[in-house]
């Protein structure tokens, strides 16, 4: 007998109407790992068949009076359809064998007297038998509820699955919103610093933006990193922010009459800058590209005399897009981008880096050819409340203070528009906004 199947309550119920065979029948099975019942008729069988669970055998008498072996089997089958059923007589009695197998459902015929063996074997391996039976039935049972529930738990993991990724992305999507936001509000500030800028030097309030399309326009053409532009633009953006607190003698003065301890105080403003961005930890690098702007390729620059590669390349970039915008200023004659940019090449190993000097030419002739005086009549003046989406602005749109708002080129959004009338209610200009005449 198997030691998982042992456990398994078995019954053994013997009927028969003989008293001396169901007491051998109680001494034979006395020791045995099952319990033994016994009964003096099939009626009393019948009863005991509807007390008792677990009956794993029923061998009953053929020979009873009343009710027979094969009626009571008949009947047995019906209370306990499980139980194995065997009929035990002592009569060679053919019709009543077929009989009990037919109709009782028995498996096997025994003969009276039994040799105690052959029975005591006999019955013990239907016992096993029901138990195998049982056990097979309870695994099937188990495997049937285990499959189930698994069904259910994939089914709800699924959903869970299903449940958190819409969560995450939901996620994803406020926090790019955030993000956006935040960037927005970055990029705001930086503007509203070149802005403030603009305004403290008058006459050169396209500088700053000017210095940070450049940059643009030259790193660009190096092929950096998206990343990399970034800084560089934001850093020539506001990388004379240090003159904010030049005085007003020394910030309007020629340069070219400075002495040197005026100079020297002017070209503080590179390390300034970059003090008064340290306390911004995303700003951190652009102040490192704003304290190099005005090192020279050939290290006699300021304020550490780097030279060479060993100044940060962003900065190297800016100040050649500084060199230039400054330079343009003053350039005279029918083609002074031609000129600056001769002027600027002439310039290259000594105050810019010359392997950057090639990659200026294209986004100068864009921007300033873009910015080249319109005539007259080919520009309209007209009112903002009168603007359309699509105009292109033939000249830059200034406050009247002079704080930059669009450059000239620029074609309108209903987003532009909205600006620029908010532009002309705090800080009126004394003119319209410049527009390209169509056609
Ligand atoms: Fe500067
Ligand atoms: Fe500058």
């Amino acid at each position: 007998m198997s030691e998982t199947t042992s456990t398994i309550p078995a019954t053994v119920l013997f009927v028969d109407d003989e008293e001396n065979i169901l007491r051998a029948v109680n001494r034979l099975f006395i020791d045995e790992p099952f319990a033994v019942v016994t009964a003096a008729s099939g009626t009393d069988g019948l009863r005991l068949l509807g007390e008792t669970g677990d009956v794993a055998l029923i061998v009953s008498d053929q020979r009873m009076p009343g009710m027979n072996g094969v009626e009571f089997l008949e009947q047995a089958r019906t209370i306990a359809p499980d139980a194995i059923r065997m009929v035990l007589t002592g009569y060679a009695d053919v019709t009543a064998t077929i009989d009990a197998i037919n109709r009782g459902g028995a498996c096997r015929y025994l003969t009276k007297p039994w040799d105690d063996d052959t029975l005591v074997q006999t019955v013990r391996e239907a016992v096993e038998t029901y138990r195998l039976i049982r056990e097979n039935r309870r695994l099937s049972a188990l495997v049937e509820q285990q499959n189930a529930e698994l069904q259910e738990w994939n089914r709800s993991l699924k959903e869970r699955v299903l449940e958190q990724t819409s969560r995450i992305r939901l996620q994803n999507e406020d926090l790019r919103g955030v993000n956006e936001r935040l960037a927005e509000t970055f990029n705001g500030a930086i503007n509203a610093f070149a802005a403030l800028m603009a305004l403290r030097e008058q006459g050169v309030q396209d500088h700053s933006r000017t210095v940070a399309e450049l940059s643009v326009g030259i790193a660009r053409g190096l092929g950096l990193p998206a990343a990399e532009i970034e800084t560089v633009r934001t850093a020539a953006l506001l990388h004379d922010i240090g003159k904010i607190g030049i005085p007003d003698g020394l910030l309007y003065k020629d340069r070219q009459t400075f002495t040197p301890e005026e100079r020297a105080e002017f070209l503080l403003h590179a390390v300034r800058g970059q003090a008064a961005l340290d306390g911004v930890e995303a700003l951190r690098e652009a102040g490192l590209l704003i304290r190099h702007h005005h090192e020279r390729f050939d290290g006699l620059g300021v304020p550490d005399r780097l030279s060479g590669n060993a100044i940060p390349l962003g900065a190297r970039i800016i100040a050649l897009a500084d060199g230039m915008d400054r330079a343009i200023a003053k350039a005279v004659g029918n083609d002074p981008v031609g000129a600056t940019l001769n002027a600027v090449k002439g310039a290259a190993g000594r105050l810019f880096d010359p392997e950057l000097v090639p990659h200026l030419e294209k986004p100068a002739r864009a921007m300033y050819g873009a910015r080249a005086v319109q005539h007259v009549d080919e520009e309209l003046e007209v009112n903002p409340g009168d603007l359309h989406c699509g105009m292109v602005l033939s000249r830059n749109v200034c406050s009247g203070t002079g704080l930059l708002l669009l450059d000239c080129g620029a074609v309108l959004t209903e987003h532009m528009i909205i600006a620029i009338k908010r532009y002309y209610a705090l800080d009126p200009p004394k003119h319209g906004v410049y527009i390209r005449r169509e056609g």
